[in-house]
């Protein structure tokens, strides 16, 4: 048995801005039903959604802080959280990361330098809990330090990093390394120095003793100067101790045998019950009930990632053909407001949700008959996923976990069964009609789309192998 500390800055159902919380709540569940002791760390926010018990575990000093840890459990599950309780930093409204103008909070760099203070010292089991991991898994920038720091000390424990989005590196000027109080010997170019700056990731990527990325396609683009950021070269090095292990989904929580958000539960068996779903959708959402025509669905962050730009040059073109068109997200206020406009000049055909809403999320994943995802990257993508166990088929750009998680639907494919969804390769509106068009022509072939339906649902993304793989490797470790 392992004992593993998980550390990362948002975890499903507690908190959540996106995929990072649904892996950070669903694979520690996963490795403690592999019979680990795992312990997930995260920063005592306002806003957690606790349902158990919290009680103070002990108080230690940082940076001549007092920071207490509390403990509770993750819902739903035996995992026991520590929370990293510093009012100051922490308990305050809002998102995590970002002010409601979705500018990054001006603190940033004390807030999340404090939490890898706080992971290091329970690391290295000086927090009076007395329980000293074997492993310490951290993941993206907010928890990026601890290998750092962890490199100095003797007798730790090994570390392991994921990256879970090359695009937040964790930033911020120079002076700020001095301010921090952070050791000097890590500021040099080789270590936590990125052209001037301090660069949180950049100490998981120098310092962990392995590197993991969340699908084997991203693990290779990060090492191209398209997807790297200007670290490619760094992780080229690297390559050795990096691999993708690709993410696992709570199959608790997204099974449309069970979902609480959705209208009619079903399963590959009764899939006629969706088309209930679909109803239901297209009510809540004001557009014109019909279960003939294709309905197409977007939950997303706003961002430049997710290729919201091919969807909005698109449009025009794609809301001139028989189908309808449902989009949830939240982000960039430009994508908003250009979205929001949209309505008033098709409300048959499109309905714009602007705003985070879990239940609707859930709707549109058991109502919709196909999922756009036109991401320009995709480190893993957990939608697609989703989709495939609801019986919805994703059109993807072929990138990243998108590309290592759908099959194309072309003749071999589509005859021998392995067909899952819709691939594109070109980052342009024309390729992404492209898909949509040969999406519709399948949709009228009622006996191709149930196969390619009932092969989604046969796939089985639970994290039952990828925590295995993560297993093999803390043991290698
Ligand atoms: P990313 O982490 O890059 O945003 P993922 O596909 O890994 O992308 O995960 C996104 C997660 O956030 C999914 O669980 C998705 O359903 C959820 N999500 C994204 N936007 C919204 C929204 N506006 N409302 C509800 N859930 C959302
Ligand atoms: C990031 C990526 C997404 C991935 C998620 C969880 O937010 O953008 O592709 O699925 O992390 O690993």
């Amino acid at each position: 048995m392992k004992k593993i500390l998980f550390v990362s800055s948002e975890a499903h159902p507690l908190i959540k801005t996106g995929g990072l919380a649904d892996v950070s709540g669903s694979l520690p569940k996963a490795l403690n039903e592999l019979s680990q002791s795992i312990h997930l760390l995260l920063p005592n926010y306002q806003g957690l959604n606790l349902t158990d018990p919290v009680h103070h575990r002990c108080t230690i000093r940082v940076n001549n802080c007092d920071i207490h840890i509390l403990e509770t459990r993750l819902p739903n599950s035996d995992v026991v959280v520590w929370l990293v309780d510093y009012p100051a930093f922490f308990d305050f409204a809002g998102n995590p990361y970002n002010d409601s103008q979705g500018n990054a909070w001006h603190n940033n760099a004390e807030r999340f330098s404090l939490f890898c203070k706080v992971a290091t010292e329970i690391a290295m089991d000086r927090a009076y809990l007395h329980w000293k991991p074997d492993i310490v898994h951290c993941n993206d920038w907010q928890s990026a330090l601890v290998p750092a720091l962890l490199s100095l000390e003797e007798d730790r424990p090994s570390t392991v990093f994921t990256i879970h989005n090359m695009a937040y590196q964790g930033l911020f000027p120079a002076e700020k390394y001095q301010e921090l109080n952070l050791p000097k010997q890590l500021w040099h170019p080789d270590g936590l120095e990125f052209y001037g700056m301090l660069s949180f990731i950049k100490g998981g990527v120098v310092y962990a003793d392995h590197i993991t990325t969340v699908s084997p396609t991203y693990a290779l683009e990060i090492q191209t100067s398209e997807f790297g950021y200007g670290l490619e070269g760094l992780l080229h090095h690297k390559q050795y101790i990096l691999s993708g292990i690709i993410n696992g989904i709570d199959t608790d929580i997204w099974n449309p045998e069970s979902d609480e958000h959705i209208a009619q539960h079903y399963n590959k068996e009764n899939l006629e019950n969706k088309t209930i779903n679909k109803t239901a959708l297209q009510q809540q959402l004001s557009l014109p009930v019909d279960e003939n025509i294709p309905v197409f669905g977007i939950v997303s962050r706003l961002a430049e990632q997710k290729g919201i730009d091919l969807i909005l040059d698109s449009l025009p073109d794609l809301l001139s053909m028989p189908l309808q068109l449902v989009i949830l997200g939240s982000g960039h206020h430009s994508f908003e407001h250009r979205l929001h406009n949209l309505i008033a000049l098709y409300p048959n055909k499109i309905s714009v949700t602007i705003g985070y809403d879990e239940a609707l999320a859930h709707l549109i994943e058991a109502g919709v008959d196909v999922f756009l995802m036109p991401s320009r990257f995709e480190p893993c993508g957990l939608n697609q996923l989703y989709s495939q166990r609801y019986g919805t088929i994703p059109i993807v750009r072929k990138t990243g976990g998108l590309a290592d998680t759908i099959i194309d639907a072309l003749p071999q494919s589509l005859e021998d069964n392995t067909a899952t969804g819709i691939a594109f390769h070109d980052a342009n509106a024309d390729s992404l009609l492209e898909a949509i068009k040969r999406a519709l022509v399948l949709f009228h072939q009622k006996d191709n789309w149930k196969a390619l339906q009932r092969n989604c649902m046969n796939k089985d993304f639970s994290w039952k192998n990828s925590a295995q793989q993560y297993l093999s490797l803390y043991n290698e470790l």
